[in-house]
């Protein structure tokens, strides 16, 4: 007797959550979308989801239809046609679903061999390393090293090599290019080619630990004019700083433990546990898409970055906080 309404209120609920899924899929916001592809691999994909889409639709219908045309069947059961149901059963049921899939299964392994390397040669080739939890991002010739961004050309494909040093990560731009997941001991391959300016943001896009989710990086897509005059930028050691307080912060700087991680070529500093320091000024972001790049929350970071990004491999920095600014200001100097 109480069971009845209690499952008629559920029911009630059903309107309210067909309502709440627009607000759900707001939830997106900016976020890239495959569906909104800049890129030749994510175009294919895009066209791929359309088919399987298209494909479901007119599946649901088809099953729609024949469900409505069993209700009347049945509730007209003495004018039913029972000509040869078996046939029917083993050409809708069996032979059509069999076409449909062998094709999609088809059209899939064409796609996937499309993703593959282009016929011309690599604009650039990339090496990708993954660790918990950001991205080392190396170009092959230049002696230099950037994290969390990937510079490339526009409309020219570019290789990048793909590596991990520790568990299992996947590289994901979804508006340029599907998953490619990196694993221990292998070099995996995987290309891209903008075919617009922008910034593309790529995820890891497997679970590999507490801060998985603040694994994010930046694909940015340049002319060529401006892409070489970066990658020339990336390959030249850091300049001698220029107005005291950057001075006095490079001082900082070499004389702290900073040294021990990270790199800022041109400088004494030559740790490689950490990311290259070299262009830190310039970058999106923070520990990997955990903070913007700004004084305060650069400042915030060198303190003690386990408040943004807990379980991160820098420990809390016992700096001077008369030498902070110092260490600051250097540190965004370096472009
Ligand atoms: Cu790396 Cu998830």
């Amino acid at each position: 007797m109480g069971r009845k309404p209690a499952a008629h209120r559920r029911w009630r609920l059903a309107p309210a959550a067909v309502l709440l899924l627009p607000l759900v899929s707001a939830c997106a916001g900016s976020a890239p979308s495959t569906l909104d592809p800049a890129g030749t691999g994510a175009r294919r994909l895009e066209g791929f989801w359309w088919l399987l889409f298209w494909i479901s639709v007119a599946v649901f219908v088809e099953v729609m239809a024949l469900l409505a045309w069993a209700l009347v069947f049945r509730s007209r059961a003495g004018r039913v046609n029972r000509s040869d149901p078996i046939r029917f059963v083993v050409v809708a049921g069996a032979g059509l679903p069999f076409v449909v899939l062998v094709a999609v299964y088809g059209i899939g392994l064409r796609d996937l061999a499309a993703l593959g390397p282009p016929d011309e040669p690599p604009a650039a080739t990339v090496d990708v390393t993954g660790h918990k939890w950001w991205w080392e991002v190396r170009y092959a010739g230049i002696d230099g090293a950037t994290a969390n961004e990937i510079h490339i050309p526009v409309g020219e494909a570019v290789r990048i090599r793909l590596r991990t040093v520790d568990v299992l990560h996947s590289f994901w731009v979804p508006q340029l290019m599907p998953k490619t997941d990196l694993i221990a001991g292998e070099v995996r391959e995987t290309w891209l080619r903008a075919e617009r300016p922008g910034e593309y943001r790529g995820q890891c896009a497997e679970y590999c630990g507490l801060q998985h989710a603040h694994m994010a990086f930046l694909v940015v897509a340049r002319p060529r004019v401006e892409y070489d005059a970066w990658l020339g930028r990336l390959s030249t050691p850091a300049p001698a700083p220029e107005g005291e307080a950057e001075q006095r912060g490079q001082q900082a700087f070499l004389q702290g433990s900073c040294v021990a991680c990270h790199t800022v070529r041109g400088t004494p500093a030559s740790g490689t546990v950490g990311p290259d320091l070299t262009t830190i000024g310039s970058r999106w972001s923070l520990g990997a898409g955990a903070a913007p790049n700004d004084p305060g929350h650069l400042g915030g970071w060198i303190v003690n970055s386990q408040t943004t990004k807990p379980g991160n491999a820098m420990p809390p920095q016992p700096v001077d906080a008369a030498a902070l600014p110092d260490l600051i200001a250097y540190l965004e100097s370096l472009r």
